[in-house]
C-alpha cells in the first residue's frame, strides 16, 4: 500500500493517535508517498473538467495538503491561487514543492471551519478531506465556503461512487471506520477520519442548505458502474447570485 519512501508502521500508528492536525504535521515529508495524496489522475480529470466551464479568475484550495489541488487550481486560473490548510507541516512541504511562478500562489495556515477571507474567490476546490469532518460540521463548513466565494463563484470536488456493499473495497473502509470509532471512544485527542460518515445525498442536500445551485458531471475517464452511473463525479456548487 505504501511505497519505500512512505511511512513506516510505527510512525503511522504515531500519527493516528494524534490530533489531526498534529498527526498531519508529523505526516508531511512522508504524505507524498501515500495513497492519502490524491492521485494525478483525478487530479488530471478534474482539471480537464473544470477547464470546461472555466476560465476562473482567483482560486482557492480548501484543505490543501502539500499542494495536489493547488496545482489544478494552477492550470484554470488566471488570478491568484491560494492553499489553505491547518497543518504547518503539511504548508511547508507545499511551499517547497510547488514552484512559483504565474498565477500567484500563496499558503494560509488556517482552520477550514473558520475561514479568514473575505468573498475574494471565484473558485473553491478541496480534495480528499470531507473524511476529516463529522456529518453535522459540513453546514458550518458549506457556509464557510460560500462566504469567500464571490457571487456566481464555484465550489468543486470530486466524489467517488460508494463500493459495492460486500465487495472487498465495502469491507476494508467498514473495517478502517470501525478501529477509527473505537480508537475515538478510548484515546484523546480525538482524530476524526471516516469513509462511510458522509452520504453523497447528505452532501448535496447541505450545499443546497448553505445556498449553492448543485450541478454534477461524470468524469468520463474512469468509466461507468455496472448500473451505468458514474464511477466519479466532479460536484460543482455554484454560489448563487
Ligand atoms: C488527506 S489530506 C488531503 C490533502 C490534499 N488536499 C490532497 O488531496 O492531497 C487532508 C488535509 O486536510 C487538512 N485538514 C483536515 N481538517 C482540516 C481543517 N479543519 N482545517 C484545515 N485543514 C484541515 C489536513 O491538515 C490535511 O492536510
Amino acid at each position: 500500500m505504501f511505497s519505500p519512501q512512505g511511512p513506516s508502521l510505527r510512525e503511522l500508528a504515531v500519527q493516528a493517535l494524534s490530533s489531526v492536525e498534529r498527526g498531519y504535521d508529523l505526516l508531511a515529508p512522508k504524505f507524498d508517498h501515500t495513497p492519502f495524496r490524491t492521485p494525478d489522475s483525478v487530479l488530471d480529470a478534474v482539471a480537464s473538467a473544470l477547464r470546461r466551464i472555466g476560465p476562473f479568475e482567483d482560486g482557492l484550495d480548501v484543505c490543501c495538503g502539500t499542494g495536489a489541488g493547488v496545482g489544478v487550481l494552477r492550470q484554470v486560473c488566471e488570478g491568484s491561487v491560494t492553499g489553505v490548510d491547518f497543518s504547518a507541516g503539511m504548508l511547508a512541504v507545499a511551499r517547497e514543492r510547488v514552484p512559483s511562478g504565474l498565477p500567484r500562489v500563496s499558503w494560509v495556515r488556517a482552520d477550514a471551519r473558520a475561514l479568514p477571507f473575505r468573498p475574494a474567490f471565484d473558485l473553491a476546490v478541496s480534495f480528499g478531506a470531507f473524511g476529516h469532518f463529522l456529518p453535522r460540521e459540513l453546514p458550518g463548513l458549506f457556509a464557510q465556503v460560500h462566504s469567500v466565494l464571490r457571487p456566481g463563484g464555484c465550489f468543486a470536488f470530486p466524489v467517488v461512487a460508494p463500493p459495492r456493499p460486500g465487495s472487498l473495497m465495502y469491507c476494508m473502509l467498514l473495517g478502517f471506520d470501525l478501529v477509527m470509532r473505537v480508537r475515538n471512544a478510548v484515546w484523546r485527542p480525538p482524530f476524526v477520519m471516516y469513509y462511510r460518515a458522509v452520504r453523497f445525498g447528505d452532501l448535496l442536500r447541505e450545499l443546497e442548505g448553505a445556498g449553492f445551485r448543485v450541478h454534477l458531471h461524470p468524469l468520463p475517464e474512469f468509466g461507468r458502474q455496472r448500473d451505468g452511473s458514474p464511477r466519479v463525479r466532479m460536484v460543482v456548487a455554484r454560489r448563487l447570485p
